[in-house]
């Protein structure tokens, strides 16, 4: 983490598995890679060009390209390379490039994609004038009628535990364990309280930057029943890997947490990992927001 970029999840080989696993999460609980009406509006167009930003490992990229004709073109962006696949592993018309979103794009891809797709930049956010930012920045990407959809998970809101048997208050700790990272000092700020000052200003701010047809999809995270309670909490608890490593730490601190809280957690990681084997789940809302930059 640094003050350029503020990204508090580390970029290891473990979480570049699990945000590929957290993809296939996402699109199987939200149903679809792009909202349908974007869909439409892409097989109107011959060669579409789509970026995806904040794409981490690119695998937003390389799914939705099993769907679009080979005379698409697809760049990812993302402020940091390290989980970019490897060049020899993509396909020739997709392209990776380092840009940090908070910054205007280079020159040369404004005005030039069809789509823009954005997915979890809220552990890079510190503010609502950062979410007005990039959301200025990407949009300016779009072509006359291109169209951007941005996915945001809403762990503010996130109901630790549910589970078959009720638990006595206080004592899950599975409860205990999200509630350490979603209320750490350096969260705070990237989670307020008032989502309108995160995320929940993108309707508001797509409309202010002047797109048409402003929508949001607001999905439950254990839409799909069993399945998708424990892949989504898996998921999230995977974040923290084993629960006890030097990184896991190391991650923990630069979220603002001190030395008890990060003592607690670690007692409370395995026996977070034991009630989601018995039936316990973490649930959140999925916010899509998407919209249309008009037609010339
Ligand atoms: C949780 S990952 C999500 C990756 C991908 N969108 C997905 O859903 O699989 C967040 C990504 O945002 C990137 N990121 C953070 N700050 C950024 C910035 N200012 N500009 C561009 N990318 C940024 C990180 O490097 C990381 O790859």
């Amino acid at each position: 983490m640094t003050q350029d970029d503020p990204y508090l999840i580390g970029r290891s080989r473990q979480e570049t598995e699990r945000l590929n696993r957290q993809h296939q999460f996402y699109h199987k609980t939200i149903g679809y890679l792009l909202h349908p009406s974007i869909t439409s509006h892409l097989a109107t167009v011959p060669n579409p060009r789509i970026a995806d930003v904040a794409t981490g490992t690119g695998i937003f990229l390389r799914e939705v390209a099993k769907s679009l004709p080979p005379t698409a073109q697809f760049d990812g962006f993302d402020i940091s390379p390290d989980q970019f696949p490897a060049p020899e592993t993509v396909p020739k018309n997709m392209r990776f490039h380092v840009v940090n979103a908070k910054q205007p794009f280079p020159a040369e891809f404004i005005g030039k994609f069809h789509v823009v797709h954005l997915r979890l930049l809220v552990c890079a956010m510190c503010s609502v004038e950062d979410w007005t930012t990039v959301a200025r920045n990407v949009i300016a990407l779009l072509k006359p009628g291109g169209a951007i959809q941005w996915t945001e998970g809403h762990f503010r809101a996130m109901l630790p535990v549910l589970r078959s048997s009720p638990v006595p208050a206080g004592t899950s700790a599975l409860d205990t364990f999200m509630g350490l990272w979603i209320n750490a000092p350096e969260m705070k700020d990237k989670m307020p309280l008032d989502i309108s000052k995160a995320f929940g200003c993108l309707l508001r701010v797509f409309k202010e930057l002047g797109l048409k047809s402003v929508m949001r999809d607001v999905v439950p995270s254990d839409r799909l029943g069993e399945w998708g309670r424990k892949e989504g909490t898996e998921v999230e608890l995977a974040l923290f890997g084993s629960g006890m490593s030097r990184e896991e730490e190391k991650l923990l601190k630069g979220m603002g947490l001190g030395d008890e809280e990060v003592q607690l957690w670690k007692e409370v990681y395995p026996k977070a990992v034991q009630e989601k084997e018995e039936g316990a789940y973490v649930m959140f809302p999925i916010h899509v927001t998407f919209g249309f930059k008009p037609s010339r």
